[in-house]
């Protein structure tokens, strides 16, 4: 598949990726990962309980949902120095979820970002306790980002915590955990995508209103960055479907066949249709980010793309 290829279905005049925009998502991740391996380095926090936070944080994950704050703040002129630490609490809910999702109450997964889960490595109790602990600590540190106003502080605080509440996260985590279930399970694509803009959509919306946050930019563009983040979201966990049945532990660094049994856009859409259905949120999550961006093509954009074009390698 020659770089940049769209899926099929896709629209297919789509403009190449600036190199400038390769680079800045690389530089965010950077970023990122320096300033949580700080907040959480060794020294100042020992103990068991931020081991267990630090296997669950700190191992190797791709940092999108921060990297979306952080480019929703830049690309809207504002400064990474004020969004960073924001952008950091989005990733430690983000891990705080991963860490909760593998236990075997839930997934019961064994690999994850390459390694082994936590809860296999520290044990079940000390994992729900290392979640727990993230999301606090993760309200606590937009609470001290005094980059940002108090108004918008506030409101930020919000977005997290809408985002992981019973319309968000929990609630769509909840109805994956139903959603074999005979009678109370999902029956309709309606209702996959309802599951999916709660248990993905949610916080990948939020990641992005926070970065606009952080830019003090106007509620139309915090909008249009909640909107791309729904968006793409759907996208990210349609792809993420359909790398479950395609792809080996060995390229997604994570437990195969993990929704075997359940209702999702490939067991519901076939694969074809499902990879299609990526495709067309995808294409929303641009014109949005194209909507919210006082840079072009948007740094947003072209995460959107970079993602597309990674999952398009693994999947056939
Ligand atoms: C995994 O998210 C959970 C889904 C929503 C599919 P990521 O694929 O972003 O996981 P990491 O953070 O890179 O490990
Ligand atoms: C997303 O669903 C999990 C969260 C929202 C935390 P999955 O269960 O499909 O995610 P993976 O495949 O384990 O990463
Ligand atoms: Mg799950
Ligand atoms: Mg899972
Ligand atoms: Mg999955």
């Amino acid at each position: 598949m020659p770089p940049h290829a769209p899926l099929p279905g896709t629209h297919p005049a789509r403009n190449p990726i600036s190199d400038a925009n390769v680079a800045e998502i690389a530089r965010c991740r950077q970023l990122i990962d320096d300033r949580l391996a700080a907040i959480f380095d060794d020294a100042s926090e020992p103990g068991r309980l931020a081991c267990t936070i630090r296997h669950g944080l700190l191992s190797p994950g791709k940092r999108l949902r921060p990297t979306i704050t952080l480019l929703a703040c830049t690309q809207n002129g504002g400064d990474v120095d004020v969004a960073i630490d924001a952008a950091c609490a989005v990733e430690m809910v983000h891990a705080a979820s991963l860490i909760v999702d593998d236990l075997p109450a839930m997934d019961d997964a064994a690999l994850r970002r390459g390694a082994v889960t936590t809860h296999t490595v520290f044990g079940e109790g000390t994992t729900i306790l290392a979640a727990i602990a993230m999301l606090s600590e993760a309200y606590a540190l937009i609470a001290a980002s005094d980059g940002l106003s108090p108004e918008r502080r506030l409101r930020c605080v919000k977005y997290l915590s809408d985002s992981v509440g019973i319309n968000g996260l929990t609630g769509g985590q909840e109805r994956d955990i139903m959603c074999g279930c005979e009678t109370q399970g999902t029956k309709s694509i309606a209702e996959v995508e309802q599951r999916h803009r709660e248990k993905t959509g949610a916080l990948f919306s939020a990641a992005a209103a926070i970065g606009g946050e952080a830019a003090k930019a106007d509620m139309e563009t915090i909008d249009h960055l909640s909107d791309y983040g729904t968006r793409l979201g759907l996208a990210y966990q349609a792809f993420d479907d359909l790398i479950d049945i395609q792809c080996q532990p060995g390229v997604t660094g994570k437990d195969s066949d993990q929704d075997n049994g359940k209702s999702t856009v490939v067991s519901l859409m076939g694969e074809d249709t499902a990879a299609r259905t990526a495709a067309r949120y995808l294409d929303q999550a641009i014109k949005a980010a194209e909507a919210a961006s006082h840079v072009r093509p948007a740094p947003l954009r072209d995460l959107a793309l970079m993602i597309e074009q990674k999952f398009r390698t693994m999947t056939k």
